[in-house]
């Protein structure tokens, strides 16, 4: 097992999740990408283990992370067997259901017949008796979201997860499926959303609607997959995300236009004392209903350095101007 920095509660800030009795790390670490069966295992661990000694106690997955999929879970089930397991009360874990994860018309969306089912799958494969936060990965036009919804309550009733979550939902979606769960005596802990200075869809109806049903919120990809740090300032490096085949990061994405927005956030970052994705990860935690900014990494610094934007999450109002004009000229 692994030994954890018993400083580690002090090198974080925790922020309660909506209305909810949780707090969450303002920092939280996915396992969408660098943790499949293709990747290296060793890393993975070292990841692991070092983002919980910098006080990261939330870990997201999903049934379908991988490549393959399934396999992120499967190896976050072999770390927690070799290092971080005899720690379980002090972690925060999540999975979801909703994507395309086995073939017939019972392996994706949103029936009670596929989440519980998939729910079942990734606690075999982790290892565990329960998760922490179950999600609903993306609403089902198809599936009345009363069904969607009872099988989030059935879940939880069933002590597999003790936590119902959404993403991907738009505000008037949140607001039924809040509706339902609050009905069905299981409140929706938390909404996971896509949102960076490059992504501020959100910011349209959904934070409000979050903070008024005292829903918590998460950021996935705060740092645009790796576009609001220094990762493509001299090009798309051999072995990050824009250059491998498959990923949601197109090269096309790495455009000049953006690189010359990225390199003026910079020069803003710069002079707060921060790095670019510091920066970014700071200003989504900016809104107060935002609990945490679930980030990706590759390599153990750079979740070193994303842990390092909690020394400085404040803005003064002249800076998120500068900011919007930056983001509004693209
Ligand atoms: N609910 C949903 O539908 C949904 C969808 C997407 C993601 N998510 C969740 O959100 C998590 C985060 O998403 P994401 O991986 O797209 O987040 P992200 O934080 O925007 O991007 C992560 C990537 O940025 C680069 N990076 C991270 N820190 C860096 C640093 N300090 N300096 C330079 N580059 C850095 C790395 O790229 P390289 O790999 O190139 O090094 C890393 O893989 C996922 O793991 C998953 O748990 C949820």
């Amino acid at each position: 097992m692994h030994l954890p920095d018993e400083q580690r509660y002090d090198k974080m800030a925790y922020r309660r999740c909506g209305a909810s009795g949780l707090r969450l790390p303002t920092i939280s670490l996915g396992l969408w990408h660098n943790f499949g069966g293709v990747d290296a295992f060793e890393n993975m661990r070292a990841m692991l283990c070092r983002a919980f000694d910098l006080g990261i106690t939330h870990f997201d997955l999903a049934n379908n992370y991988g490549p393959p999929p399934g396999s992120a879970e499967e190896n976050f089930g072999r770390a927690l067997r070799a290092d971080l397991g005899a720690w379980r009360d002090e972690l925060i874990l999540s999975t979801k259901a909703g994507y395309l994860m086995w073939p017939g018309p019972y392996g994706e969306w949103g029936s009670r017949k596929y989440l519980l089912a998939s729910l079942d799958q990734s606690l075999k494969r982790m290892g565990l008796d329960y998760v922490d936060i179950f999600y609903s990965h993306r609403p089902d036009p198809d599936t009345p979201i009363e069904e969607t919804m009872s099988a989030l309550d059935s879940a939880v009733r069933a002590g597999k997860a003790l936590y119902a979550g959404i993403s991907n939902y738009n505000p008037e979606q949140t607001a039924r499926a809040v509706a339902i769960l609050r009905q069905l005596g299981t409140p929706c802990l938390i909404h996971q959303m896509k949102y960076s200075m490059f992504v501020r869809t959100a910011e349209e109806g959904l934070f409000e609607r979050l903070a008024a049903e005292g829903v918590g919120g998460i950021a996935f990809s705060p740092l645009a997959q790796g576009l609001l740090t220094d990762r493509y300032v001299k090009g798309i490096p051999e072995g990050s995300r824009a250059s491998k085949p498959g990923t949601f990061l197109k090269p096309a994405d790495v455009s000049e236009a953006r690189l010359a927005q990225v390199r003026a956030l910079d020069e803003i970052a710069a002079g707060r004392g921060q790095t670019l994705a510091q920066m970014a990860l700071a200003w989504v935690l900016r809104h107060g209903v935002m609990a945490s900014a679930l980030v990706g990494a590759s390599r153990v610094e750079q979740v070193e350095q994303c842990v390092g934007a909690v020394k400085n999450l404040g803005f003064e109002e002249q800076a998120l101007r500068q900011i919007d004009e930056i983001l509004a000229a693209g």
